[in-house]
């Protein structure tokens, strides 16, 4: 008897979507301003690369975006929701506390029976739900699975600290991955760190119908840094070292749109240079678990990206999470 054929994820369409309402660093200045805050276009640019975010407008919820998102995926990837059957959606800024944003996104594209979960990795959340369907395709529990990274931080944000409300924007990206007899997911790898839930989290939760604890972002913005840049360069040389592939092989690298100085330093130390580093955080902010599917998306529409092309996807943020995916796009 000859033995199953192989069975490999492929990317077969990307999506995103942006809420209209953006904000450029002046204008939030003038806001934060009128509330007592101080900051500048100059200090935001000059720390963080950021010059513009999204916000959602009030009652917009993180399903509407993601379910924007994915139907330009499906669309992008040539087939119909009803073709989906998983559908996750990482992130950190659910609709309610459950049922979980996948299945609202599965009522909201009108289709129903197949696993809908949500993924919890922070802005490490779309490489952990990627790395989720792969593994889901690779053992036949799945055939087309919706991947998807949305956010609203915007709800979470403490507006009168400066040091992290001019960080973060909303948004949501997806793609479509689909089985495939040649490989697409190169390989994947994911970390976690525990000893360091305190760096960057929002403590606070619900209880008795009470919200207990603090229910904004606080971030210790110098240890995030220090960590990111130290794990986003070592999880992408075993990636690379799992695939068989070097440095050399990489046409894009697309890292978490945290901060252009971390994705700059992570560029260096893996000998890349900033012309094969797809930077969105200039118009996005960071997107936590939506930035690097919203990268993809937009480097793939503008043509930058081309089929064929070796894609690092590096993601990282609170948990401590980190985690890389390399693909044959
Ligand atoms: N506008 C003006 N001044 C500001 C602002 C602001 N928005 N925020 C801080 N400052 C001031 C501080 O008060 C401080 O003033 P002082 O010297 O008088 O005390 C000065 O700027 C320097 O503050 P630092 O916190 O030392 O600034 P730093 O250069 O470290 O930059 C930053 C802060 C951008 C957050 C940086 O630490 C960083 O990039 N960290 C990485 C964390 C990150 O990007 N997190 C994103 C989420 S995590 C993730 O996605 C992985």
């Amino acid at each position: 008897m000859n033995p199953p054929a192989a069975r490999y994820s492929r990317i077969s369409g990307t999506g995103s979507y942006l809420p209209p309402n953006r904000l450029s660093n002046q204008a939030l200045a003038e806001q934060l301003a009128a509330q007592g805050v101080e900051t500048s276009d100059e200090w935001i640019i000059e720390r963080t690369g950021i010059r513009a975010r999204h916000f959602v407008a009030d009652g917009v919820v993180v399903s509407d975006l993601a379910v924007e998102a994915a139907k330009r995926a499906i669309e992008a990837a040539g087939c119909t929701a009803s073709d989906i059957d998983l559908i996750i959606v990482a992130t950190s800024t659910p609709d309610m506390i459950f049922p979980s944003s996948a299945c609202i996104v599965q009522q909201k594209l009108g289709v129903q029976g197949c696993p809908a979960f949500d993924v919890q990795a922070v802005c490490s959340g779309f490489v952990y739900a990627l790395t989720v369907a792969d593994a889901m395709i690779k053992t036949g529990a799945a055939n087309k699975a919706l991947v998807i990274g949305a956010e609203v931080f915007s709800r979470i944000l403490d507006f009168s600290d400066r040091t992290t409300c001019v960080l973060f924007g909303d948004g949501a990206g997806a793609v479509v991955l689909e089985a495939s007899d040649t490989p697409g997911i190169l390989a994947t790898e994911l970390h976690a760190d525990g000893r360091h839930v305190n760096i960057l989290c929002v403590p606070g939760t619900v209880s008795g119908g009470q919200i207990l604890g603090d229910p904004l972002l606080k971030m210790d913005g110098q240890a995030v840094f220090k960590l990111a840049v130290g794990v986003l360069e070592d999880v992408a040389r075993s990636v690379l070292a799992k695939a068989g592939k070097t440095e050399a092989d990489i046409d894009w690298l697309i890292p978490h749109q945290a901060n252009i100085r971390i994705m700059q330093s992570t560029a260096k130390r893996l000998k890349l240079s900033m012309d094969k580093v797809v930077v969105t955080v200039d118009q996005h902010g960071n997107t936590s678990a939506a930035s690097i599917p919203l990268a993809l998306d937009t480097a793939v529409r503008s043509g930058k990206i081309r089929r064929g092309d070796t894609l690092m996807l590096e993601g990282v943020g609170g948990g401590f999470t980190w985690g890389a995916v390399l693909v044959d796009f």
